[in-house]
């Protein structure tokens, strides 16, 4: 049977990318590109200008890396949502202009399940439960009657966003994961407060915490390695429940924080002792992307939304309210 191409593209937030994949599980091509600040965060608006502005060059370089002309592109997929908005709308027209000038069918798709359903295609996993443990999200999920549900999740800040700003405040710069992760190997145990409420976690209060304790003189290398273990042991704790919860078999990690060596030693450690098969994204895929949004493209095209040309954009569209067709 002929291999059906996608053309994915990308462009909720930084990062415009492009990629070419094949229902194969072939990955021609991946370009990106990431819009930086020299201080402060994203400006929307700006970012949206990036996006229009590099998105013919991005796209071009991604099917001559695959090979490829746009005439063997059977599909153009997008992340419509969720997202910033002024970075939807540039993306979607971008897709829109190519798909009617190239008489192409389009798939848009929701940018966090994508990141959930390309753990297939990054590594061996099959309906996992996924930890999703980036900067600005901490969630664990899983796959329950065709819809991605969110077990657990953090009440505050993103696992990430609380290492990075815990690591601000001891002058570490940013972002701090990996500095902190370093010193952590060089520290002793100290007692922080251990926050799980239910099946959701809160870090802000430990920050806060392990901050005080900074000025007052614990040393850093300390700190470190103490918030590390009670952050972690909170996550692992959580997502064992929701292992023994679903019985699900297999857990996988994902997003920027999946980079931590620790945090993979502690989640490896227990899933060992559950019988549970532990995978990790690469990190090279951790991070957004368009391989993630052409695969996701593939897989609603081949399950049913053929003629669905959902170019609607959506901001806040949560991975809860996409029902799960293929
Ligand atoms: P998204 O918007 O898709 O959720 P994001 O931009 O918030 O993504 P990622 O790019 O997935 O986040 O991850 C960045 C985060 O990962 C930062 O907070 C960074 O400190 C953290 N990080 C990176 N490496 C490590 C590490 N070795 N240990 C701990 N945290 C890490
Ligand atoms: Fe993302």
């Amino acid at each position: 049977m002929k291999k059906l191409i996608c053309l994915g593209i990308e462009g909720t937030a930084h990062t415009f990318g492009a990629a070419v994949v094949t229902d194969k599980k072939e990955i021609l091509s991946d370009v990106r590109d990431m819009y930086t600040t020299e201080h402060g965060g994203i400006i929307p608006i700006e970012a949206a200008k990036h996006h229009r502005k590099l998105a013919d060059g991005i796209v071009d370089k991604a099917l001559k890396e695959a090979n490829l002309s746009i005439n063997e592109i059977d599909i153009i997929s997008f992340s419509r949502a969720p997202g910033l908005a002024p970075c939807l709308l540039a993306t979607r027209d971008k897709v829109v202009e190519l798909a009617k000038k190239h008489n192409k069918k389009i798939i848009g798709v929701n940018h966090a399940v994508s990141h959930l359903t390309s753990g297939s295609l990054f590594t061996e996993s099959k309906d996992p439960l996924y930890i999703y443990v980036s900067g600005a999200n901490t969630q664990i999920i899983a796959l329950i009657d065709k819809r991605f549900r969110i077990l657990g999740e953090t009440l505050d800040v993103g696992l990430g966003n609380a290492l990075d700003k815990f690591g601000r405040r001891i002058n570490l710069g940013f972002p701090s994961g990996p500095k902190i992760e370093e010193l952590a190997k060089k520290g002793k145990y100290i007692e922080l407060p251990y926050t799980i409420k239910g099946m959701d976690l809160a870090f802000s209060g430990i920050v806060t915490d392990a901050i005080n304790k900074f000025k007052k003189g614990s040393k850093k290398e300390d700190l470190c390695y103490s918030i590390q273990e009670t952050f972690f042991a909170m996550l692992t704790e959580v997502v064992e429940r929701a292992l023994a919860f679903t019985e699900k078999k297999q857990a996988l990690l994902i997003g920027g924080v999946a980079a931590n060596k620790r945090l993979i030693e502690m989640l490896n450690i227990m899933c060992k002792e559950r019988n549970v098969e532990f995978y990790v994204v690469p990190l090279k895929y951790s991070g957004d992307q368009a391989v993630m949004i052409s695969w996701q493209g593939i897989l609603e095209y081949n399950a049913k939304r053929k003629d669905n040309l959902n170019v609607d954009i959506d901001d806040s569209e949560r991975t809860d309210e996409v029902e799960v067709i293929w």
